[in-house]
């Protein structure tokens, strides 16, 4: 494709985003270019800054750049070369055997004790994903100085993929066993023990415990939030609570969209886009996954060390456990739900996405997205476990009683639409709208399409942390009401990461359409929508739309 500037701005156009029509949304991708491997002999620092507070104005700055291997260690992956001799089994953390767990803990010390310089070595490895995620390298081409960013878009799943699959074969060969796999996080799991910090990363004076997490995680012994919204400390409801964070993330999220993530191609810029061509970070990623980010790290540190920040969260040994939990999310969504296989995206843009990363012989290794669509063949799974039940067959139960509609009418609340109708608007501490939804104006729902709510341009300084908490026909909602309801349709936390520029601006989406089922709701033309704001920054938006999506 050529390099064309115009082309690689107007890369992608959100049909009928910005129509007063509300006819049924579909996407529409104009030809674009694929994010590619940046040039790595401009590598700028990385910035980052600290929540508010003090240090509020501080920037920090972090050399994170990789090392440049010579030519001839630069290599294509292909599976065939990269075949491994036995299938690699992902464990639940909490579930492996003690000799398992000093397998591990060698694995990481052997890493940890390699210098600096080599592309294997413990720091390389979290430099790795501060480079990408704090603008130490720009997209270069037709986009210039844009920042390659991985997260909060399509990109997230695949080059997080990616990132463990290399790390992994890299502990495997520290410790010359072929069979080696990495565990997951099972912080999904509310039944086996799966949702405290994993013991194996509790024990001080290991290679796999780091100092710098927060005392929830390093009490080891404090249940997970997965969407620390309601703050109630019932464990009973904490369990139910993350039980309905998983459910709507999971199962009711269907399209690729929903579940990955959108389009990110070559001259997208998360801090400079415009409503209509921002990106937006999947269901997993936006909600629990940056969730568990926050939850770890230590909030009374500077940045939020160290997984509370992109450039240090993967100094933490527990952050590859936790992504390997994301990634058999993604499998259990593609290929293992009940109501049958999911689809990934299949657009250019998204397959030929290329990145760099290191093997196990040093060598930079260059992959594109297509090569890691489907874990089976590259040569690893993950042990099944019977706790994904919990959440699948989650049933939510209604908080209100019929719909809030009419009140709502008649007490005021106002009609809110799609961008730019609206201007901006500053969400305050809590938001309550009406939308409408596309059945009032007769627009037919297509064959398997979801009823999606657009959150559109939302704007926030991203130096703090930041919770946006969503529920339909729940116009009480506050900032303590349990998210456990099948009213509540989902949560956008931030991860404090400021990298060279201090806003995020997105695109967010939810599916409602089996929430306002539950709820009772049918042939309601408008739909109470509620957002409550948690945190101390300024959260604007620009609009609500809600539409029919494939
Ligand atoms: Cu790259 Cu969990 O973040």
């Amino acid at each position: 494709m050529l390099p064309n500037a115009s082309k690689a701005l107007h890369s992608l156009v959100l049909a009928l985003a910005l129509s007063h029509t509300l006819l049924p949304l579909f996407f529409l991708l104009v030809a674009a270019d694929p994010v590619t491997v940046p040039d790595l002999s401009q590598c700028q620092l990385a910035v980052d800054r600290p929540p508010a507070g003090p240090n509020a104005m501080n920037t920090y700055l972090f050399n994170c750049c990789i090392p440049i291997v010579p030519a001839h260690k630069v290599v294509r992956f292909s599976l065939d070369a990269y075949k491994s001799p036995k299938t690699r089994v992902r464990h639940p953390a909490h579930r492996v055997s003690e000799e398992y767990i000093a397998k591990y803990n060698k694995a990481y010390a052997l890493m940890k004790a390699l210098p600096d310089t080599d592309p294997r070595s413990f720091k390389v490895q979290a430099d790795l994903h501060c480079a990408f995620c704090n603008g130490a390298y720009r997209q270069g081409g037709a986009a210039g100085d844009t920042p390659l960013q991985v997260h909060f878009s399509w990109l997230f799943l695949p080059w997080h993929r990616m990132y463990l699959y290399f790390h992994e074969r890299i502990l495997a060969s520290l410790i010359g066993d072929p069979s080696f796999a990495l565990v997951y996080w099972n912080w999904d799991d509310q039944r086996d023990g799966g949702n405290v910090l994993p013991p194996m990363f509790a024990r001080n004076g290991t290679a796999l415990f780091d100092e710098n997490r927060s005392t929830s995680a390093l009490s080891g012994s404090t249940l997970i939030r997965l969407s620390p919204a309601s703050n109630t400390t019932n464990t009973t409801l904490v369990a139910f609570e993350n039980l309905n964070s998983m459910y709507q993330a999971m199962v009711t999220a269907r399209t690729p969209e929903l579940f990955l993530g959108g389009p990110y191609v070559l001259g997208s810029d998360l801090t400079n886009s415009t409503v209509i061509s921002a990106p937006l970070g999947g269901s997993i990623e936006n909600t629990i996954h940056n969730g568990i980010h926050y939850w770890t790290g230590n909030r009374s540190s500077i940045l939020g060390e160290d997984m509370g920040t992109f450039t240090s969260a993967a100094r933490d040994p527990v952050f590859y456990a936790h992504h390997s939990n994301v990634d058999r999310l993604w499998d259990v969504w593609r290929f293992h739900l009940p109501d049958g296989e999911r689809h990934d995206f299949n657009e250019t843009d998204f397959l030929n996405a290329e990145f760099v990363f290191f093997d196990e012989y040093a060598n930079m290794v260059k992959i594109k997205v297509r090569d890691v669509l489907d874990i089976s063949k590259l040569g690893y799974k993950y042990k099944r476990v019977s706790s994904d039940k919990l959440w699948i067959r989650f049933s939510p139960v209604p908080a209100s009683n019929g719909s809030a509609l009419p009140a709502a009418i008649a007490s005021g609340v106002p009609l809110v639409g799609p961008a730019p109708l609206n201007g901006t608007i500053d969400l305050g501490k809590k938001l309550v709208a009406r939308v409408q939804r596309p059945s009032a104006l007769g627009v037919k729902r297509p064959e398997h399409s979801e009823e999606v709510l657009t959150i559109e341009g939302m704007d926030v300084v991203r130096n703090s942390f930041v919770q946006l908490v969503v529920f339909v026909n729940l116009p009480g909602a506050t900032n303590t009401t349990l998210t456990s309801s099948a009213e509540y349709v989902g949560t956008f936390n931030v991860v404090p990461s400021a990298s060279q520029h201090r806003r995020l601006m997105t695109n967010l989406k939810f599916e409602i359409g089996d929430n306002l089922k539950r709820v009772g709701i049918k042939k309601d033309d408008e739909v109470v929508i509620t957002i409550v704001v948690k945190g101390t920054e300024k959260v604007t938006i620009q609009g609500l739309r809600i539409g029919y999506e494939v």
